[in-house]
């Protein structure tokens, strides 16, 4: 069967007691994508994640995962599937290679090498004498994400990677699941809530707040909204449209018409008060003429209600 989305959710809710902690959220995450999943803190990330992982179950809505739905955590399909949404108890008096390899055996990861390549994935020596309890908040975020991508797995579902990481840090961890992404086919589900973070590495974003799916949309799309623009409200989209290609030469890649009379145009040092004269000679209206620079970080503000 053919499917489009490594992950598919057709209006998860979860309630707790009297919280609504996702309200009927439908997530489409695209095969071999990184999607990134936006929100403030409680908005309800890590409890999609554990209703994805069916680690909690839905008060209602529906998870299909590679097509199928997900009902019971089928070996099958979560064998294809790796997550850190808490940190795994790793054993503190151990190395992290000890630490993988038991939970290597456990899982039944009898691939050659997995330990030592999942290690060098994330940058972390082989065969190390340090011991997990001393190691660095870095370090342990990245044994876990080895430990997670130990046996190969075509979906990841990672809670915050690069929360607690240092700027260097984040660069790496960011690099590595690009490398996961463009070079494997994997496709990698992460949570922040920092939107500059998530927009550095994610093809599609979801931003979530109070458990709602606001927006789901390619960060592409989320780039060129908020980049600087002119917006210009008039009568005739299709009439004001052409104009601006024929008298100003603009592409179509250089304006977006969103709605029924309005105009973004991207192209930025243009000469406005001409744009507006020739509109109104013309005999189009011009009822607003703006001009903005909102960064992603104010408009994640500004829908989030911040
Ligand atoms: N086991 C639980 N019992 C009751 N309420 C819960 C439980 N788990 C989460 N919640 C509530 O559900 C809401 C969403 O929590 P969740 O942990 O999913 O948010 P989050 O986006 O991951 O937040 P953070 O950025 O702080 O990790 C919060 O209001 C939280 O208090
Ligand atoms: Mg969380």
């Amino acid at each position: 069967m053919a499917y489009e989305y490594a992950i598919e959710t057709k209006m998860l809710k979860k309630i707790y007691g009297e919280q609504v902690a996702v309200n009927n959220v439908s997530l489409h995450i695209p095969k071999g994508h990184i999607y990134g999943l936006l929100g403030r803190n409680g908005a309800g990330k890590t409890s999609i994640m554990k209703l994805l992982l069916r680690l909690i179950s839905a008060t209602s809505g529906e998870v299909y995962i590679f097509g199928q739905p997900v009902i019971n955590r089928e070996r099958r399909l979560f064998k294809r599937i790796g997550a850190i949404i808490e940190t795994p108890g790793f054993y503190s008096n151990l190395t992290g290679t000890e630490n993988l390899e038991i939970f290597a055996k456990l899982r039944g990861v009898t691939k050659p090498h997995a330990v030592e390549h999942a290690l060098e994935l994330v940058g972390l020596p082989y065969r190390d004498k340090k011991l997990f309890g001393e190691y660095s908040l870095g370090m342990k975020q990245r044994l876990g994400i080895a430990n997670a991508i130990m046996h190969d797995p075509d979906l990841l579902i990672l809670d915050e990677p690069i929360n607690g990481l240092d700027p260097i840090g984040i660069a790496e961890v960011r690099e590595f699941i690009r490398k996961l992404s463009v070079k494997e086919g994997k496709t990698i589900l992460i949570s922040s809530h920092i939107l500059s973070e998530v927009s550095m590495i994610a093809d599609d974003i979801g931003i979530l707040d109070h458990g709602v799916l606001l927006e789901e949309e390619t960060m592409e799309e989320l780039k060129k909204k908020n980049q600087k623009c002119t917006l210009i409200e008039v009568s005739d989209v299709g009439k004001a449209a052409h104009i601006l290609e024929t008298i100003f030469s603009l592409s179509k890649s250089d304006y977006l018409i969103q709605g029924e009379n309005q105009i973004k145009i991207f192209k930025t040092k243009m000469d406005n008060a001409r744009i507006i004269s020739e509109l109104v000679h013309k005999e189009v209206g011009v009822s607003s003429f703006t001009e903005k620079d909102d960064t992603l970080e104010d408009y994640f503000k500004k829908i989030t209600g911040g």
